[in-house]
């Protein structure tokens, strides 16, 4: 399924929507706080979807034990070193690791610039001892409102050296895009790129918000974007990437069926689409898996996906020449 001469990128992947259910029962002992049940298997339904949420706030309930755990900076450390450790496992070479320090500090007072130092940290030492290439992208969190996400792009913006973009995450309906747009200008006089989750719980007047009012770069998910033919030429024109997330969109109710998603009305558009996981450890996933759904309930040549292997390539947050480094050693390793 996959092209083996091409390097396996991950752009869209919550590093708080990937601690593992291990991880997060170890931390509860560790931390002395109560878990809702008291064998480890019957833990799994609180922290991973059972075949599918009804919409994506119900869906979001699952990474909330992962981040209540999190009781000390070391802890934040900890979970990120074992995200990079997951890319590794997963063969992946690159990925763009996103995260809310704000989601991440909340249930212990952590303080949230201190939250982004660690998870700096256990990246940057993940990435030495795995051999695996990452950035940063942070997150504001909508769902807990404007204020907080000022704090949070505050708190992000004190390492905003070691990020590559920021991203607006969480309650798409409830806290539309137009609420941050003062956010968003911080974020482009601070120099860093921008993606944003749209077109995943509301329609695509949504992304048209993302795109001319945040000035994303890249949409997450932008799956209801097929509803407006003028937004998908819009797209196609203007060379804006759709974050496709199969597994997460069947999951939280954005399609009924995987065979249902939109990626072939974005492909015969030219509009351009690369694969990601969004949450692998909540949604029992990893990228290739993705990879083969593409193919098997969407049918996807083979062409197509290497395509998009090269659409993720060209739509991360780095340069060209390291872009061109990711092609070479992956060639070479061959
Ligand atoms: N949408 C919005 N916020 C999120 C998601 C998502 O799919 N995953 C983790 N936070
Ligand atoms: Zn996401």
């Amino acid at each position: 399924m996959i092209c083996e001469t091409l390097p396996l990128i991950d752009l869209h992947r919550h590093l708080d929507g990937n601690i593992r259910p291990d991880t997060i029962w170890d931390l509860a002992q560790q931390n002395g706080i109560d878990l809702p049940v008291e064998h480890f298997n019957d833990f799994i339904p609180h922290v991973r979807i059972q075949d599918k949420a009804s919409d994506l706030m119900e869906f979001l309930v699952k990474l909330d034990w992962g981040v209540n755990v999190l009781s000390s900076l070391e802890d934040c450390k900890r979970v990120a070193f074992e995200n990079v450790e997951d890319l590794s496992l997963a063969g992946i070479d690159y990925a763009e690791l996103r995260f809310s320090p704000y989601y991440m500090a909340m249930k212990h007072n952590l303080p949230t610039a201190d939250v982004v130092a660690a998870v700096i940290e256990g990246v940057k030492q993940g990435c030495e001892e795995f051999g695996v290439k990452a950035n940063l992208i942070g997150i504001l969190s909508r769902t807990f409102g404007l204020e907080k996400c000022q704090h949070e792009l505050d708190s992000l913006l004190v390492h905003k050296d070691h990020l590559v973009a920021i991203d607006l995450a969480g309650d798409e309906l409830g806290k539309p895009a137009n609420l941050f747009e003062d956010q968003f200008k911080q974020v482009a006089n601070a120099g860093l790129n921008v993606t944003i989750h749209a077109g995943e719980a509301a329609g695509p007047e949504s992304v048209w918000h993302a795109i001319k009012l945040l000035k994303a770069q890249r949409i997450g998910h932008g799956v209801k974007s097929y509803e407006d033919k003028h937004l998908l030429d819009y797209l196609a024109e203007n060379n804006i990437t759709l974050e496709t997330c199969l597994t997460s969109n069947y999951q939280t109710g954005t399609i009924d069926r995987i065979s249902d998603h939109p990626i072939h009305t974005f492909l015969e558009h030219g509009v351009k689409v690369c694969l990601n996981t969004d949450d692998p450890a909540v949604e029992g996933i990893e990228l290739k898996h993705e990879y083969t759904l593409a193919k098997q309930q969407l049918g996807l040549t083979t062409q197509q996906l290497q395509d998009i292997q090269l659409n993720a390539l060209n739509a991360a947050f780095i340069s060209d020449s390291e872009k061109q480094t990711l092609l070479t050693e992956k060639s070479a390793k061959i």
